[in-house]
């Protein structure tokens, strides 16, 4: 019996450390995410491969995240900011400019733009819609 509450103990010990971990990994989101439209589908789908462990590892979440203030402008990143999927914001019915009033307008300009300042290599479609 005591043996029992002894090894209940370490078990309920080190599965804290564990269910933390788990929630910090959430809170990163997911390693590798298939981005596609869903509010403004196209006929011809183009899902787009985004490896976001690996850019978490080199970059600042506010490089990507924001948010929309009352105003409606863009609300820079800050600790605890609620990330949410971008295409609630930039969709067709968002008023949003047009440059970034769809999914595609607002990754191709955050995306591709990087990438083509970094290598032009790496603005090539297939890097991103791979076949
Ligand atoms: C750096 C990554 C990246 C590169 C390079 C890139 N795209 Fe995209 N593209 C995306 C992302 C992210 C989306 C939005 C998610 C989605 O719908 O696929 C997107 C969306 C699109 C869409 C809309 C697809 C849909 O299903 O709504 C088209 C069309 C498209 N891209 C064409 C291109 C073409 C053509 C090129 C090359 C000239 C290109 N893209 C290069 C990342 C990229
Ligand atoms: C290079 C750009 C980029 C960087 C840097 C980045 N993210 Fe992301 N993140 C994205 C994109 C794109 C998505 C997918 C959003 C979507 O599905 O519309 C995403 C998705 C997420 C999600 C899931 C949101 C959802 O509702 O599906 C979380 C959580 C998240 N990121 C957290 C973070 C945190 C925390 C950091 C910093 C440690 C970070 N991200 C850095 C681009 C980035
Ligand atoms: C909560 C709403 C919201 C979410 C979620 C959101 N954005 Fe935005 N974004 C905005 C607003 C508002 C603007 C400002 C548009 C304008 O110029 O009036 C903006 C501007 C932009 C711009 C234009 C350049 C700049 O930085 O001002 C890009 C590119 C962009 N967003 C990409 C993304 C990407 C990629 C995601 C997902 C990782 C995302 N946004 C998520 C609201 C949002
Ligand atoms: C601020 C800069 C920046 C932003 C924003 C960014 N990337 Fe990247 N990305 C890079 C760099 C730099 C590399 C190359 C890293 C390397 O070679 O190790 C890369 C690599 C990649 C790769 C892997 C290429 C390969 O074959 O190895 C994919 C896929 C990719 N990015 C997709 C995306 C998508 C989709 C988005 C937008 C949601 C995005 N990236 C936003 C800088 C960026």
């Amino acid at each position: 019996m005591k043996k029992k509450l002894v090894y209940g103990a370490i078990l309920a010990f080190c599965c804290v450390p564990c269910l933390v971990g788990l929630a910090t990994a959430g809170d990163k989101g997911p390693a590798e995410i298939t981005l596609q439209s869903t509010i403004d589908p196209a006929k011809t789908p183009k899902p787009a491969q985004f490896p976001h462990g690996a850019h978490q590892a080199r970059l600042e979440c506010k490089t990507c995240h924001h948010g929309k203030g009352p105003d409606g402008k863009r609300l820079s990143f800050a600790e605890g900011q609620k990330i949410e999927k971008c295409e609630t914001c930039h969709n067709s019915q968002s008023g949003l400019p047009e440059t970034v009033n769809t999914f595609k307008g607002a990754a191709h300009a955050l995306c591709q733009d990087c990438h083509k300042k970094n290598k032009p290599e790496l603005a090539k479609c297939g890097v991103c819609h791979k076949k």
